[in-house]
């Protein structure tokens, strides 16, 4: 399937205002203690933040998807876009920017009850989306592509100035370890990392697996930690929290069931590009970098709202984007 151009004029605009939670919604953010566990730990299971109805449009749209439906396409096809189509077969599906093709899939993941979880947990008072994975793992035990080895987020992130950087990772049912749940490496987002290799910003798909096993063994040993995996249970509505420096991966789905999810990528206000370069001297880039308006000094804007809307701003509700204008305040 080819992805063709589409006038700007058809990619809506960022949301003018973020409307304030309700009195339940308000019941639903993250307590003072839950916000110290992620903090300590690096990981955060939530608590019911999607209706079922919420969550069967999830994977309605998502079929409606895979089977060719689109609200857009993106202008032109980044270097290291993940997308799967059906010619790749019964692998692990990953489609990137799906924030952007489905606006039915767009309009749960802005849901801003899930942004004001992530400000809370990031310690934040505005939350943009970054980026947003659809996953889908087929129901096959022994299937290769759908071990996703040890990493963290940052590695993938390196143009980006932040550290508070967080993923959702939003499964479209009960989830478990017999689907291949998502697995947290306890407060492995506090270790040093051992010396930076330029491979680590390849992403997962592109590296050594036994590599990553190896690469999270010497940085435990380093950090004198042990390596504690935690399998996120994850029932439906609810999802999983980390940070950018957790380690984290998944198994097999030995379920008879595909494994829906979608991994919502997330940044802080504050975040912006940075350029950052590997040892030769060339410049890491991200597939936004191919996408996203341009700052006015010519970095690209990692707060153009047609890719990096905000879904939650706290305290003034009300705020203004301006095309071509510089990141929100
Ligand atoms: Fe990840």
């Amino acid at each position: 399937m080819s992805i063709s151009t589409v006038p700007s004029s058809t990619v809506p605009s960022s949301t003018a205002s973020v409307p304030p939670l309700t009195e339940a919604e308000r019941e639903l953010l993250p307590t003072d203690d839950e916000v110290a566990h992620y903090e300590e730990h690096g990981w955060y299971l939530t608590k019911k933040l999607l209706t079922d109805e919420e969550i069967d449009e999830l994977v309605d749209a998502s079929e409606r998807f895979y089977a060719g439906a689109r609200s857009r396409t993106l202008p032109l096809r980044p270097p290291r876009l993940a997308y799967w189509e059906p010619g790749d077969g019964a692998v692990q599906r990953h489609n990137d920017y799906i924030h952007v093709e489905s606006d039915p899939i767009a309009r749960i993941l802005r849901k801003p009850l899930i942004g004001a979880v992530a400000a809370r947990l990031a310690a934040t008072q505005r939350i943009r989306l970054f980026q947003s994975t659809l996953i889908h793992k087929p129901p096959v035990a022994d299937e290769p592509s759908n071990i996703v080895p040890w990493h963290f987020d940052k590695h993938y992130w390196a143009t980006c100035a932040s550290e508070r950087m967080l993923t959702a990772f939003i499964p479209f049912h009960d989830c478990g370890p017999r689907m291949g749940t998502i697995t947290m490496i306890d407060g492995s987002h506090l270790w040093k990392e051992i010396g930076r290799e330029d491979s680590m910003t390849k992403h997962f798909a592109d590296r050594d697996k036994s590599d990553l096993e190896r690469v999270l063994a010497e940085n435990a040993a380093y950090n004198n930690a042990q390596v504690r995996k935690v399998q996120m249970e994850i029932p439906k509505g609810h999802m999983s929290f980390h940070h950018c420096r957790t380690y984290h991966g998944s198994g097999p789905n030995r379920s008879d069931r595909p494994r829906r999810a979608v991994s919502l990528h997330l940044q802080d206000g504050d975040n912006e590009y940075r350029r950052f370069e590997l040892s030769d001297g060339a410049a890491v880039t991200y597939n936004h970098d191919a996408l996203v308006r341009r700052l006015p000094d010519g970095r690209p804007d990692y707060a153009d709202p047609e890719y990096c809307p905000v879904i939650w701003s706290d305290g003034t509700q009300n705020f203004t984007t301006e095309l071509g204008g510089a990141a929100l305040g």
